[in-house]
């Protein structure tokens, strides 16, 4: 089951986000001497990251981090719609990770396919997994899509089948921006070690509603499917994300 956790509105929610990820970060240091985290795009994290960005000195543990991107656009860094692009700007370009632990995709690939598995082998050098074993992330970022998607992972597309590879690319989703994607697939995202879902506003209430009261299939809602096998669930909600939710 996971832990639903409704705050008063979006500023209280980048607030406790913040908290949660700096939370996650020291206690995979502490456990593990590093902290691995994949971040999320489009525009709920934003003021998350503002925030993040704003650790006070004596809190700050930026040299551990291991900094990855659940799915980006398959756009130049520096074009608006990239997912990287914007978590440099908003944090990464502000705080002192060290270039070599920071692991964009790599949009300028050949396609999206090459940026997928050259993705994969970035996931395996860094990360480590056990011989068969997929990676393991300490802490996923994802947000919620209106249509119920998250990462790149859209509704009835065949990416949601896939058990045997860890990135895929993925063609535009229903909603925009229509370009070419690449993404963790379930397996990864269900590996984490902890999942944390940032959703604000209405429009995000019906599949919020949907997913969390168990009316939805992964195939509607793909963000369904994200249930992590050993590690926690927890999803962030606005009061307005929340609002169609009979517990709330
Ligand atoms: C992307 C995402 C995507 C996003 C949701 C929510 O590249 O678009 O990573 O999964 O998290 O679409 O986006 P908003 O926060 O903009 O509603």
């Amino acid at each position: 089951m996971p832990t639903i956790l409704v705050l008063p509105d979006a500023e209280a929610l980048a607030s406790a986000a913040a908290d949660f990820i700096r939370q996650a970060a020291s206690e995979a240091i502490a456990a593990r001497g590093r902290f691995a985290v994949a971040l999320t795009g489009g525009s709920s994290p934003g003021a998350t990251y503002k925030l993040l960005a704003q650790t006070p000195p004596g809190q700050e543990n930026w040299g551990k981090w291991e900094v990855f991107l659940g799915d980006d656009r398959f756009v130049p860094a520096d074009d608006d719609r990239s997912n990287y692009g914007q978590a440099r700007t908003l944090l990464l370009g502000k705080v002192p990770i060290p270039a070599g632990q920071i692991h964009p995709i790599d949009t300028g690939a050949s396609s999206p396919d090459a940026a997928a598995r050259h993705y994969a082998e970035t996931l395996a050098q860094v990360l480590q997994p056990e011989a068969g074993k997929l990676p393991i992330f300490d802490l996923v970022l994802l947000g919620l899509g209106e249509d119920g998607h998250c990462a790149s992972l859209f509704p009835h597309m065949a990416t949601l089948a896939v058990t045997d590879r860890w990135v895929v690319s993925s063609p535009p989703g229903t909603l925009p921006p229509p370009v070419d994607r690449v993404t963790l697939t379930y397996p990864v995202l269900n590996a984490a070690r902890q999942v944390l879902f940032l959703v604000n506003g209405e429009k995000k209430a019906v599949p919020v509603r949907d997913i969390l009261e168990g009316r939805a299939t992964r195939e509607v809602h793909p963000a369904a499917g994200v249930q992590p096998v050993d590690g926690t669930l927890t999803w962030m909600l606005d009061k307005d994300a929340a609002k169609l939710l009979h517990s709330s």
